[in-house]
C-alpha cells in the first residue's frame, strides 16, 4: 500500500527528553501575588493540607515534580509510519490450535461463509483460521494478493495436518480489495458470492495505524488512514449486510476496532487512529441496531497491544517501546493474534445470539485501569 509514497518504511523514535521539560518549563519558586482578576481557581490552597496541595489542582504543573502525570502523556518523539509491504515479513497461521477436543455445538460454523478483510496476514489471517477451525468457509479480501493466495493455501494445508483423514477440506479462497473503494468493495463481494455462493459473516480487519503528533500528521495520510478504517469497515458491512437482506438470512459480523477507541493509549501520539477505531466501535452500536430486526448482529472486538508482524518492527527498533506497554497492561504481557481466536468465534457463531452491539475488548485488562 501506499505504492506512491516517497517516504519508506521508517521506525524512529527521536532520543526523549522529559516531556515535563518540553511542555511546562519550571516554574520561577515564587508565587505572583493573587489578584481578582488574574488568580487561577488552582492557587486556592487548603492550609490545613498544604503538603499535599502541590499534587492538587491548587498545584501549579510541575510543582510537585516532574513524574506528574509521566505515565499519561503521549510522547511527540514517538514516530511510527506504516511500512511498505515487502518490508514486513509474512504472517503464518499458528500451529496446534484444531484437533478434535469437544466443545458446544453452539460455536461451530459448519455450513457458513465467512470473509475476512485484512486476511492475509496478521491478526485477521489468525481470525480466518479461526473460522476454518470452526468449520466455515472462507475468503480472505486483501490489498495484498499475493500474500492472500499463499495464506490460503496455507490455511488448507495447517488444516489437512491438524485434521488427517478428514473427507471434506474447507474452501478457502483469495480476493483482491482495497475496502476505501466502494467500486472495490462491491466487485469484491460479487465475486465471492460467485465463488461461494454466499457469505453469512463478515470479519474486518483492514486497518492500520501510524504515529505523529496531531499537529504534525500529514493530512493525505490521516485521511488514508480514516478511509481504510472507518470507510472500509462501512463499505463491506453494508455492502455483506445488503446481500443477507436480499437472502431473508441471519448473519453476523465483526469488526476489528482497538482499546484505542475507547482510551488513549500512550506513549505514541495516534489521535487520528484512536478516533478511526472509536468510529468503528460505535459503527457497531449503531448498525447493530439498524439490522437487528433481519437478524443480522453486529459487534466489536477491541484488541489491545498483540504481538503481529508489524508490532514486532516497530518493538525491534523501539525497545523501550516494550517496557512501556508491558507496564501499563494489568496482566503484564501483550496478547498473542490467537488470543482472538476464541472471541471472533463466539461471535461469529450462534454462541452469540443474544449479542449485538457489543464490544468485546481482549486488552489484558488495559482498558481497566
Ligand atoms: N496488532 C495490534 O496490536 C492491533 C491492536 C488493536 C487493533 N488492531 C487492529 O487489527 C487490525 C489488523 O491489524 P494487524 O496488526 O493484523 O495489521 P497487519 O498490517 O498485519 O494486517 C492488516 C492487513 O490489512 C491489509 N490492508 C491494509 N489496507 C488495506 C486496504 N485498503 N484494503 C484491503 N486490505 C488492506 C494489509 O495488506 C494487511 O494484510 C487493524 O484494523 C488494526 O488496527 C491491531
Amino acid at each position: 500500500m501506499f505504492q506512491s509514497r516517497v517516504l519508506r518504511s521508517a521506525f524512529q523514535v527521536v532520543p526523549r527528553c522529559a516531556p515535563r521539560a518540553r511542555f511546562a518549563p519550571r516554574r520561577q519558586p515564587q508565587f505572583t501575588p493573587r489578584s481578582f482578576s488574574t488568580t487561577p481557581f488552582r492557587l486556592e490552597k487548603d492550609e490545613n493540607g498544604e503538603e499535599h496541595d502541590s499534587a492538587t489542582t491548587a498545584g501549579q504543573p510541575g510543582e510537585s515534580g516532574d513524574h506528574e502525570g509521566q505515565f499519561a502523556r503521549t510522547d511527540e518523539t514517538v514516530r511510527v509510519e506504516y511500512p511498505e509491504e515487502e518490508d514486513l515479513p509474512r504472517s503464518a497461521p499458528v500451529q496446534g490450535r484444531g484437533g478434535r477436543l469437544r466443545t458446544l455445538a453452539s460455536f461451530s460454523l459448519e455450513g457458513r461463509v465467512g470473509v475476512v478483510t485484512g486476511g492475509a496476514r496478521g491478526l485477521g489471517l489468525v481470525m480466518a483460521q479461526a473460522l476454518v477451525t470452526s468449520g466455515a468457509d472462507v475468503a480472505l479480501v486483501d490489498m495484498n494478493r499475493v500474500e492472500a493466495v499463499h495464506s490460503a493455501e496455507q490455511l488448507i494445508q495447517n488444516f489437512r495436518n491438524e485434521n488427517p483423514g478428514v473427507k471434506r477440506l474447507p474452501k478457502v479462497t483469495a480476493h483482491f480489495c482495497d475496502v476505501s473503494s466502494p467500486t472495490s468493495v462491491n466487485d469484491c463481494i460479487a465475486e465471492i458470492i460467485k465463488t461461494h455462493g454466499k457469505i453469512d459473516n463478515l470479519v474486518t480487519s483492514a486497518g492500520f495505524t501510524e504515529n505523529y503528533n496531531a499537529i504534525s500528521y500529514p493530512y493525505d495520510r490521516m485521511q488514508k488512514l480514516w478511509s481504510v478504517n472507518v470507510d472500509g469497515t462501512y463499505l463491506f458491512a453494508v455492502g455483506v449486510a445488503r446481500h443477507l437482506l436480499e437472502r431473508q438470512s441471519p448473519g453476523s459480523i465483526v469488526f476489528i476496532g482497538s482499546m484505542s477507541g475507547a482510551i488513549v493509549n500512550v506513549p505514541q501520539p495516534q489521535a487520528p487512529y484512536n478516533a478511526a477505531k472509536a468510529a468503528v466501535r460505535h459503527l457497531a452500536a449503531s448498525l447493530a441496531v439498524e439490522w437487528a430486526h433481519a437478524g443480522i448482529r453486529v459487534n466489536c472486538i477491541s484488541p489491545g497491544y498483540m504481538l503481529t508482524a508489524l508490532t514486532k518492527k516497530i518493538l525491534d527498533d523501539n525497545p523501550d517501546l516494550k517496557k512501556q506497554w508491558t507496564s501499563l497492561i494489568p496482566q503484564g504481557k501483550m496478547g498473542r493474534p490467537e488470543d482472538l481466536m476464541g472471541a471472533v468465534t463466539f461471535l461469529a457463531s450462534d454462541a452469540s445470539l443474544y449479542v449485538t452491539g457489543a464490544d468485546l475488548r481482549v486488552d489484558g485488562g488495559y482498558t481497566n485501569t
